[in-house]
């Protein structure tokens, strides 16, 4: 049999490593836990009437939660993003595919990332990384978006995870004016996405700058990608046991993007419903997750994700209530008191408390 190519075989072994292998951050945690919400004992409110839901890129969600882009390009994992894409369809959540590039060599592998069939009306995400967009006009790179019906375009920014490869993308030249290209000539909006390592304010500047509304922090203390590039590259292994934690926390890059001109997405080491509210807190519009997606669905298909969602989805309800809050945009910087590290991470970068 004639090997798979390696682009192929990179995203089975990449999801096979996710799945079993121990890929989150060591020691770094998203800092969440530095932030406390403020109950409030006198309530008016009815816990079936808290209204979950959130509009966004012109969709209504039934809740704030987008299952983020993990995979794509081999048959193995191509039926996971049937499975659980129609899960999102069902629940009413967003749902991303994994990076298209590997279409861009093999398009006949296109119905591994098509699941329009099943999840007519998700609000749907193409991916595609900073390096291969450089590359492309932006009506390939819309196209690529475009030919699986998504309603926008992820390009996502992973310079931490390919250097420390053997072969990665070193180059990172012209990623702004990349971004500002496509945000002036997509027909799509187009989201910066992280893949693990968090966000600055200087850089959520620079894009808010150039037109960038949207952007998914997946910030640190989840999944390391620089853990799971570490994992399948020897040569380079002391390098990546270095950068293994690297990263700005989920709870800190929240902080060092609100107040700007964006709307976020909080995604890294979202693992609870609280952490979602207290993410949602921070100033995020939308909680994103991959890792327990995906062992949830290894574990128990797509029973196993339901049964996550459901735990997920009450746990939050539960803590809108008891900080008093009825409705989603109810729940703002003021039901959150900082402290510890996150609170000294604010006052030295001189970042809004609030
Ligand atoms: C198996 C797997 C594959 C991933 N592939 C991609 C990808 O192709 N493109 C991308 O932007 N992010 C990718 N990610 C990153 C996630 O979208 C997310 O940003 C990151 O894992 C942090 O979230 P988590 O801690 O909930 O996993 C992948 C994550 C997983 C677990």
């Amino acid at each position: 049999m004639t090997p798979a190519p390696e682009i192929i075989n990179r995203k089975v072994s990449h999801f096979d490593l996710c799945a079993h292998q121990a890929v989150e951050f060591r020691h770094k945690t998203t800092w969440l836990e530095a932030v406390e919400l403020v109950h409030q004992p006198l309530l008016e409110t009815h816990l079936e009437e808290i209204d979950l839901s959130v509009e966004v890129l012109g969709k209504r969600l039934a809740y704030p939660l987008l299952i983020t882009g993990m995979t794509g390009g081999a048959e193995e994992v191509g039926r996971f993003n049937r499975d659980i894409a129609a899960v999102a369809e069902r629940w009413g959540i967003g749902f991303g595919v994994g990076s298209q590039r590997v279409l861009l060599r093999h398009p006949e592998l296109k119905h591994t990332f098509a699941v329009r069939e099943v999840a007519p009306d998700v609000l749907l995400l193409g991916n595609l990384g900073i390096a291969q967009a450089r590359e492309l006009n932006t009506r390939d790179c819309v196209r690529l978006a475009e030919q699986i019906g998504a309603d926008a375009l992820c390009i996502h920014l992973n310079a931490a995870m390919e250097i420390i490869q053997e072969h990665g993308d070193y180059d990172f030249r012209g990623s702004l004016a990349t971004i500002e290209r496509l945000v002036a000539e997509s027909s799509l909006p187009i989201i910066a996405k992280e893949t693990g390592c968090g966000f600055a304010r200087e850089s959520g500047q620079q894009l808010a700058r150039v037109g960038v509304r949207w952007v998914d922090v997946s910030g640190a203390g989840g999944t390391s990608w620089v853990g799971v590039e570490t994992l399948r590259h020897r040569a380079l292994r002391n390098l990546g046991e270095a950068f293994w934690d690297w990263g700005v926390p989920t709870a800190a890059s929240l902080c060092e993007l609100r107040g700007l001109e964006l709307q976020l997405i909080a995604s890294g080491g979202i693992r609870t419903g609280l952490q979602a509210a207290k993410a949602l807190a921070l100033g995020a519009q939308l909680v994103g997750m991959a890792l327990p997606i995906l062992r949830a669905y290894v574990a128990g298909g797509t029973a196993g994700v339901d049964a996550f969602l459901r735990s997920f989805t009450a746990e939050l309800r539960v803590a809108l209530m008891l900080c008093g809050c009825a409705r989603v945009s109810d729940l703002t910087p003021a039901h959150a008191v900082l402290s510890g590290q996150l609170l000294e991470w604010v006052t030295q970068r001189a970042l809004p408390v609030r």
